[in-house]
């Protein structure tokens, strides 16, 4: 049975926008984008604040003036981000750049463009003391993971291990959770009395402090007791602006994941803003750098199956991408639902969706497709964040091309690569 849902955007059909712009191809949902956004935004109405997307996720410099266009700042994490984000338009003052282990010249170059900084270790708040004093006030990233060691009474809160583990789905979390007593992120609680002798010795104006939230936000509890943990440290900065809330809200990948709801977060946070806001006497404000959220379910990665063989125990189907284009489910171990776009006979079978790269390039094992024929064209979902940012060169093949969806016309946003931009950068030796 036909489900036009399944191939079509906006009322085009993503196999002509296939043979428009050949396969393999990133596509993104411009609804489905400023969809989110609008959710995000509604979640967190009972704040003030702002929303920074975390250019990471998708750093496409057309996906940014979208982003823009909806009311967005950005979040960034190089300088490369910070001057791409310029190029989009944003004003200095739009970005917010949020390093992690950077050599301090990366903040110096940040200061001189004007953006608002976020230092996540001593050695950076040392430097940054020296450099700047109180000439330019700076945001702290926190990490609460140590602060039973320091709060002996809150202890409970920092079981993240088996908090993770409780709730972690698909993403690796053990490599890309925040708060977590392995966590390279942020200025361990552990520290908080050197940076407050840094920042008193230098006059450091800390006008923000920052908590990444990572995935343990899929936990109410963690969230809230980060949040009030969060304010209550807040109320040692006297010039403090905003509380920045970081990214991490996962989104369903697999109809069995459990996601948390925004709008339970969004009264969570609003019930503790308003104490906060009401002990300080005034009012700051809220910033969020969501990636995921906005990003994942609007993008598709389309490929080609283009080979189709057993080994007698499993049937795989060879695609023409693999993990140089979308690194998640052989790095995370992600789930990336995969469907048949380009027949809809009912007739399902078990296979192996693999990719073309010279080693184990799984897609997705163990997946019931309506009957894959050579040439099918299969989408890979929840694709629009992480995957084309993290995708490589490796076997020497090009990277491919992005298209947005945008009132039902497909804009090319990014060419495919082709053999001179592989060789482009190489010296040749002659020998
Ligand atoms: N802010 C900070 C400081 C972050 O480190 C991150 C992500 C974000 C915001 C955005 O988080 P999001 O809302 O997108 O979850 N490559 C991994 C994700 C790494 C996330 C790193 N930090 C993946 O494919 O799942």
């Amino acid at each position: 049975m036909k489900n036009n849902s399944l191939y079509e955007i906006q009322g085009l059909d993503l196999r002509d926008v296939c043979e428009q712009f050949g396969t393999p191809l990133y596509v993104y949902d411009a609804d489905v984008i400023k969809q989110k956004f609008n959710q995000f935004r509604n979640a967190f109405k009972g704040v003030d604040h702002r929303i920074m997307f975390a250019v990471k996720s998708c750093t496409n410099i057309s996906i940014m003036k979208y982003m823009r266009f909806l009311g967005a700042g950005i979040d960034t994490v190089s300088v490369p981000e910070i001057k791409m984000g310029l190029r989009a338009g944003f004003k200095p003052n739009e970005i917010v750049f949020t390093p992690n282990v950077v050599e301090f010249s990366e903040i110096k170059e940040a200061v001189a463009l004007g953006v608002p900084v976020n230092i996540e270790n001593i050695q950076n708040l040392e430097a940054f003391g020296q450099e700047f004093n109180d000439q330019y006030p700076v945001c702290i990233r926190l990490n609460p993971n140590m602060l039973s060691e320091i709060e002996s009474g809150r202890a409970s809160f920092l079981d993240f291990t088996s908090i993770n583990k409780e709730h972690y789905q698909d993403v690796g979390e053990e490599r890309v959770a925040a708060w977590h007593n392995q966590s390279k992120f942020g200025i361990s609680l552990i520290e908080f009395d050197k940076v407050m002798e840094i920042v008193n010795r230098y006059k450091i104006k800390i006008n923000g402090l920052h908590l990444h939230s990572s995935h343990v936000i899929l936990n109410k509890e963690v969230f809230a007791k980060g949040v009030q943990t969060i304010f209550e440290i807040a109320k040692q900065f006297e010039h403090l602006e905003y509380v920045d809330l970081g990214g991490g809200i996962m989104v369903k990948h697999h109809p069995d994941d459990k996601v948390i709801e925004l709008d339970d977060i969004g009264r969570i946070l609003q019930k503790e803003y308003e104490i906060f806001c009401t002990s300080l006497g005034r009012k700051i404000k809220i910033w969020f750098e969501p990636g995921r959220f906005l990003m994942s379910e609007a993008g598709y990665l389309l490929t080609k199956a283009v080979v189709l063989k057993t080994n007698g125990f499993i049937n795989f189907v060879g695609t023409n991408t693999g993990f140089n284009h979308l690194l998640r489910p052989m790095m995370y171990d992600a789930y990336h639902d995969i469907v048949n776009i380009s027949n809809f006979t009912g007739d399902s079978e078990k296979y192996n969706i693999v990719g073309n790269l010279c080693e184990i390039d799984n897609l997705g094992t163990e997946r019931s497709l309506d009957k894959v024929r050579q040439d099918d064209i299969l989408m890979i979902k929840n694709a629009g964040a992480y995957g084309f940012s993290m995708s490589s060169n490796y076997n020497t093949r090009p990277k491919p091309a992005e298209v947005l969806i945008i009132n039902s016309k497909a804009e090319l946003i990014r060419k495919r690569e082709n053999f001179e931009d592989l060789i482009r950068n190489q010296v040749e030796l002659e020998f």
